[in-house]
């Protein structure tokens, strides 16, 4: 049961096939590449893979943009190629999720082309149309900014057409039984050729009424449902994990009450003012947000993240919280993007800082849910903000100090890989971490090691353990008669704290240090002090009899020391 419901304690790792290894150097990834890089991944210890969208399309939004949903982008392979590479994954005992984006096609996209030249062909239903110019056609843009409309005029359909995203999305109309069947087949499909799910962009416009009388989208939350159920009945143990970005009240209503909805949702409530407690080193807020989504059905589970590809999204947060993120990690203008959010990547918003990016981490690993992780962040890579909206931080994967960072033969790169200054491949690359003990590579790869083998943290429930300062955050997770205990300290200058477990007796007496040599006994009142350095974190397991019995042992071993000097 614990093993069936692999997504419960697991560490997802997300890339994107484009961008990280170039394996028949015409500059742009590929799936032979990624495959020789499996090894890599497996010994990074993450459990699964998300791969950003590699499906055929003209690329004007990153592969968000799909014209065939059965097909490979032939610059990255063929489906031979993904088979051998899901074939390769399985044999290292790595998941693969993939993204599903079908809340829009392409305007590329046969369908389309065959609804705006056909009023009688059967795809014209397929997608959203109005006579005339909908009321609200200037509301609703994802993108501000960048995006005019929500309503644009086809010449040959001689009607609008409705995009929630770029003017080249056009909306699938989701509420279509053909339209439904047709997302099916193409989940069967990829599950046929070896995935375990997917991550689905954009549900919330997915599973909302669309067309041009709506004013506010109601959900149509059955769909979710029919969703999980087919692929359920094709492979057990694939999963959906869900893009939405949604208030905490809705949350039930996507996981489902019964559990019978999505099995997961990245936790953006959290995500928000997680960066706003590295930002102020005030994490009450962040508090508050955990415990507005702690609830979810046994078999559910939060993403839990840092960075994604797209921008840190700070719309949820209160005006002046979102300025304090702003003047922290993203204070001017060519950093920031869609007027709520950050286009950087973690490391430069965090100064390269070491200790700092840990700590946000090991933070990140011991929120409730299973952490989501992005290529580059286990070295420390940082952003290119030449570049346009949301792809300075998608740059190619930094293998080596070789050419073009070691990501391919060519020297035109599909996005240029970062060189020179502190975030250049020169220095600042994958194999040079390796032989450091020390490096954020080899930190990562203990990280997630320690943290799969707690699985307190994905099946149990936490309680957070009031210190008087607001910058340490101190919980508990307790799950099958077990406990562990997490102090992270968001200032950067020392704390002294004290607290009580709220674990009685003999067993909450001894905290022992999961990551080093730290281990914290109860003083006379009955509490735990620890002065903890800036921007420190601590793991521990309560209890640790093992640990005691092992002490006792050794102490009470006369000739401990006169046995190693002696021989
Ligand atoms: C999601 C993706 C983003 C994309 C958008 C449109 O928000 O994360 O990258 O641009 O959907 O598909």
């Amino acid at each position: 049961m614990i093993d069936d419901l692999w997504y419960k304690n697991a560490v997802i790792y997300c890339l994107s096939v484009e961008t990280f290894m170039d394996a028949n150097g015409d500059g742009v990834g590929d799936f032979q590449g990624l495959t020789r890089r499996l090894d890599y991944l497996h010994g990074l210890g993450v459990s699964a893979v998300w791969l950003m969208p590699f499906q055929k399309s003209p690329q004007r939004d990153d592969g968000y943009d799909v014209s065939d949903y059965y097909a490979i982008d032939p610059r990255y392979g063929t489906l031979g190629d993904f088979v051998e590479f899901t074939h390769g994954a399985k044999q290292r005992g790595l998941r693969v999720l993939i993204d599903l984006v079908v809340n829009h096609t392409s305007i590329d996209h046969p369908w389309f082309q065959e609804a705006r030249r056909d009023p009688a062909s059967k795809y014209r239903d397929w997608y959203v149309w109005s006579k005339k110019k909908p009321k609200n056609a200037d509301e609703g843009m994802v993108f501000p900014g960048v995006q005019k409309t929500t309503w644009t005029y086809d010449e040959l359909a001689k009607a609008y057409y409705f995009h929630r995203f770029y003017e080249h999305q056009p909306d699938l109309n989701t509420s279509n039984p053909e339209v439904q069947a047709e997302i099916l087949k193409i989940m069967g499909f990829w599950i046929q050729l070896g995935v375990s799910g997917f991550r689905v962009d954009a549900v919330p416009f997915i599973i909302g009424t669309k067309g041009p009388d709506v004013t506010t989208p109601k959900e149509q939350f059955d769909m979710l449902r029919t969703f999980r159920e087919f692929m359920q009945w094709r492979k057990g143990d694939s999963i959906v994990l869900a893009e939405a970005n949604v208030l905490p009240e809705t949350d039930m209503e996507y996981f489902g009450r019964d559990g019978d909805r999505m099995h997961m949702m990245f936790n953006f409530q959290v995500n928000q003012n997680l960066f706003y407690a590295l930002a102020s080193a005030d994490t009450r807020p962040l508090v508050k947000a955990m415990k507005a989504t702690k609830s979810r059905p046994a078999t559910a589970q939060w993403g839990q993240f840092l960075r994604n590809h797209d921008e840190l999204d700070l719309g949820r947060l209160e005006e002046e919280q979102r300025q304090a993120v702003f003047a922290a990690f993203g204070p001017e203008k060519h950093m920031q993007l869609y007027d709520r959010g950050i286009r950087r990547r973690l490391a430069p918003m965090l100064g390269g800082d070491q200790r700092r990016l840990e700590l946000a981490c090991s933070l990140q690993f011991t929120l409730p849910g299973t952490p989501v992780i992005r290529y580059g962040d286990e070295i420390g890579m940082g952003d290119d903000l030449d570049l346009p909206e949301r792809n300075c931080a998608r740059t190619p994967m930094q293998w080596s100090g070789e050419p073009q960072g070691g990501f391919t033969r060519s020297d035109a790169p599909v996005l240029p890989v970062i060189s020179g200054g502190p975030w250049g491949y020169e220095h600042l690359n994958a194999a040079v971490q390796r032989r450091d003990p020390e490096s954020l590579l080899n930190w990562t790869e203990r990280i997630i090691r320690m943290r799969k083998e707690v699985p307190e943290v994905g099946w149990g429930d936490f309680a957070v353990i009031t210190t008087r300062d607001p910058a340490v955050l101190v919980m508990r997770y307790d799950w099958r008669n077990n406990a562990v205990l997490f102090v992270h300290n968001l200032a950067g200058t020392p704390r002294e704290v004290a607290f009580a477990t709220g674990i009685d007796g003999e067993h909450g007496r001894l905290l022992v240090d999961l990551l080093g040599d730290d281990h914290l006994e109860v003083d006379e009142t009955g509490r735990h002090r620890l002065v903890i350095e800036g921007f420190g974190y601590r793991w521990y397991r309560v209890g640790g009899l093992d640990y005691l019995l092992r002490r006792s042992e050794i102490d009470s071993r006369p000739d401990t020391r006169a046995g190693r000097s002696g021989g």
